[in-house]
């Protein structure tokens, strides 16, 4: 496996690649990998010939009173883990090389990055898709997976692709839940036992809304009530928004139709620690 840091190495090496024929996967990181993560690796292992992992922690999709300085740094750990999925190159440049004196571009999905996690966590979308680009750019993948937690990236990143006509596949795989249904994220290290416990409830919000779609409600607010009430009557009170949305646009939908998938998705703080997670439902027609 080679461990790449330079911007211009990763480039010639990815270049070099293309050129042999390969088909190059890459799986964007901030690393602390865990399943969800290995699940994209051996994803784009089973499909490609050469599998980049990049880990880079992006100050710029972090606002200044987020997690960035607090974000789990385990490099030698992340190492290990790549070799054992038999990825063939990391790529982890340095803040200063990805972002030098006098970087001043930005790019910036409008519409959709200003709903939900967007209006969270302004600014959020455009360091994701600013560092997603250049990634592309440094990488040059035919392949590039995502998980499905981060359902609105997803969205932002293939109107992105899909806008600039960025020449590769976007795959995408499904969220990996820890036994209880906890869905993985690097942030799950921040909880605290009971806080740990406590976060089960935003999964137990989706069955929620999963079971009463099953049992004929097709009204979202009916369905955002009863997801309302199980979070309330546990400790999840610091909510940032339960949601109905169409998985492309990010809008609401009112009412579910069969055959149109919808993402209902959540996210609230429990403690100091902010989680999301979501599902998506579709009506059988
Ligand atoms: O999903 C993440 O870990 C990050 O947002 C990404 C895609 C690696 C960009 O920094």
């Amino acid at each position: 496996m080679d461990v790449l840091t330079g911007i211009g190495d990763m480039q010639v090496r990815a270049e070099r690649d293309r050129l042999a024929g390969k088909t190059v996967g890459v799986v964007p990181t901030m690393g602390a990998l865990h399943e969800g993560h290995l699940s994209l690796i051996r994803a784009a292992r089973s499909a490609c010939d050469v599998v980049t992992v990049t880990i880079f922690v992006n100050p710029k999709q972090f606002g200044p009173e987020e997690d960035f300085n607090s974000y789990p740094r385990i490099f030698d750990r992340d190492l290990s883990a790549c070799e054992n999925e038999e990825v063939d190159v990391v790529f982890a440049p340095e803040a200063g090389d990805m972002y030098p004196e006098g970087f001043s571009t930005k790019v910036a999905v409008s519409g959709l990055t200003t709903l939900w996690e967007g209006e969270a966590r302004p600014g959020h979308f455009d360091g994701v898709t600013t560092v997603v680009t250049k990634l592309f750019a440094i990488t040059k993948p035919h392949r590039a997976y995502f998980g499905q937690k981060d359902a609105q990236q997803v969205a932002v990143v293939r109107r992105m692709v899909r806008d600039l006509n960025f020449d590769l596949e976007i795959i995408v795989c499904p969220i990996v839940r820890e036994a209880d249904g906890l869905a993985m994220s690097s942030r799950n290290v921040y909880l605290l036992p009971d806080e740990r416990q406590e976060a089960l409830a935003l999964f137990r919000s989706l069955k929620k809304a999963e079971e009463l779609v099953a049992s004929g409600v097709r009204k979202s607010l009916d369905i955002l009530e009863g997801m309302k009430q199980l979070l309330t009557d546990t400790e999840i009170r610091k909510r940032d928004y339960i949601a109905i949305v169409n998985p492309d646009t990010m809008e609401p939908v009112e009412t579910l139709e069969p055959g149109q998938p919808v993402l209902v998705a959540v996210a609230a703080r429990v403690g100091a620690t902010r989680l999301i997670d979501n599902t998506i439902v579709t009506l059988a027609e």
